[in-house]
């Protein structure tokens, strides 16, 4: 069979394979961690070449490194992309693609519910330098078309969205954008590949936050930008080297890459978990709703059955008390860890209301659809009985 008419390995293995050729060099089945600053020129004709991208080869440690480089080839075979970008963090991937893509005199229209740090960027920090910000509720892509302006440069939504589950038409979204010319950005933190494609589904970036389930463990801050290469090129060189210096290191290079390669394996557990308790929290009593996409009462089922292989490992439930009775289950939570990020092998909950939106009013938190009583649950891999039965004891002192 000519290398052509091979079929492509599954996503697993390329999870794990991709890249990497353990007969090659020294022979290492597990890639080495490239520690070094700085790359030797052989010549200085070498250098120039180098320098002007006329000649492939390391320069300088901000630029690239065999080990994100690997990370990166994953990334972007993994996404569906041309080509992908590490950074320090989920916020470094996102700050460093926006500081390149935008200007003064740009709009952003973005979705009404956004992770906290990414409204913070782009309400504090892109508004300050003359970049309009516009939210909108993107779950009917009716809004965006209205909305839509010849200064709207980028469209950027996540998800489902964090905290509240709410999910957006990727592709009707993405078809819409790039009719009127504006790109659009996806986060995909809470999916991963391994359950949504969002550059298969006609967007133009995936951002993620690689700290989450791509690390898997809990261990380390990483992200990931997924786009054209010519782009990313581009934000590799200004957006990264010059502007946010948001550089990811070899070592939790190295510690991404490990949590690739099980992935599958997790994602496929996590969603398991999510499953039973979500079906439990949502004949429980005490819980006046549940969002999860794989319940037969989400709302947005049909969308989710579209654009998700399958529902994630993310749960938010309303509890009825309100805000009181969100701080007596958290405080009353034994295995489930009270904790903000997600996305660990270890069960972590947090209460928007309490901690990650407590700064908004009760008016605020409801305007961004965020109730008193919401509570954000990352089912880890523990076992689901075990859960289960934390999350019923904590509900009997909520
Ligand atoms: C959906 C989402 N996007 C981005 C981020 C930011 O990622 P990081 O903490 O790696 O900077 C987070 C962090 O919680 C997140 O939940």
């Amino acid at each position: 069979m000519s290398d052509t008419a091979k079929p492509r390995p599954g996503f697993a293995t390329r999870a794990i394979h991709l890249g990497h050729d353990p007969y090659a060099g020294t022979g290492d089945v597990v890639p080495p961690i490239h520690v070094g600053a700085t790359f030797a020129f052989p010549t200085v004709e070498d250098g120039s070449a180098r320098f002007a991208g006329e000649q492939a080869g390391f320069v300088y440690a901000r630029v690239g490194n065999p080990t994100t480089a690997l990370l990166e080839a994953r990334m972007a075979d993994l996404e569906g992309g041309e080509a992908a970008l590490a950074t320090a963090s989920g916020m470094g991937a996102t700050t460093s693609l926006l500081w390149t893509l935008l200007q003064a005199g740009d709009e952003v229209i973005a979705d009404k519910t956004l992770y906290g740090c990414t409204f913070g960027f782009f309400n504090h920090g892109l508004a300050r330098f003359g970049v309009k910000i516009t939210h909108l509720d993107l779950t009917d892509p009716a809004n965006l078309e209205a909305a839509l302006s010849p200064a709207t440069r980028l469209v950027y939504f996540e998800s489902p969205a964090n905290p509240n589950m709410r999910l957006v038409d990727i592709a009707a979204i993405s078809a819409i954008a790039r009719k009127h010319g504006a790109v659009t950005v996806v986060d995909n933190t809470y999916c991963t590949p391994y359950l949504q494609r969002p550059i298969e589904l006609g967007a133009d970036f995936v951002v993620h936050s690689a700290t989450k389930y791509l690390g898997g463990h809990g261990d380390l801050l990483a992200g990931v930008i997924v786009g054209p290469k010519e782009i990313l090129d581009r934000v590799r060189f200004q957006g990264i080297k010059d502007m946010t210096g948001a550089v990811l290191s070899s070592q939790d290079a190295h510690l991404v890459l490990r949590g690739l390669k099980t992935l599958a394996l997790r994602m496929d557990r996590h969603c398991q978990s999510a499953q039973v308790l979500a079906e439990m929290l949502a004949s429980h009593p005490k819980v006046a709703a549940v969002h999860y996409p794989g319940l037969a009462s989400f709302p947005q089922l049909a969308l989710a059955k579209r654009q998700m292989s399958q529902p994630g490992g993310m749960i938010a439930f309303e509890l009825k008390g309100g805000i009181a009775a969100g701080r007596r289950f958290m405080n009353a939570l034994k295995i489930v860890v009270r904790a903000v990020s997600l996305g660990s092998t270890e069960s972590l909950a947090q209460h928007p209301a309490s901690m990650t939106h407590s700064f908004y009013t009760p008016e605020e938190r409801a305007e961004h659809l965020i109730s008193e009583g919401l509570v954000r649950l990352s089912v880890g891999l523990e076992d689901a009985a075990d859960l289960q039965a934390d999350l019923e004891q904590a509900l009997e002192r909520a």
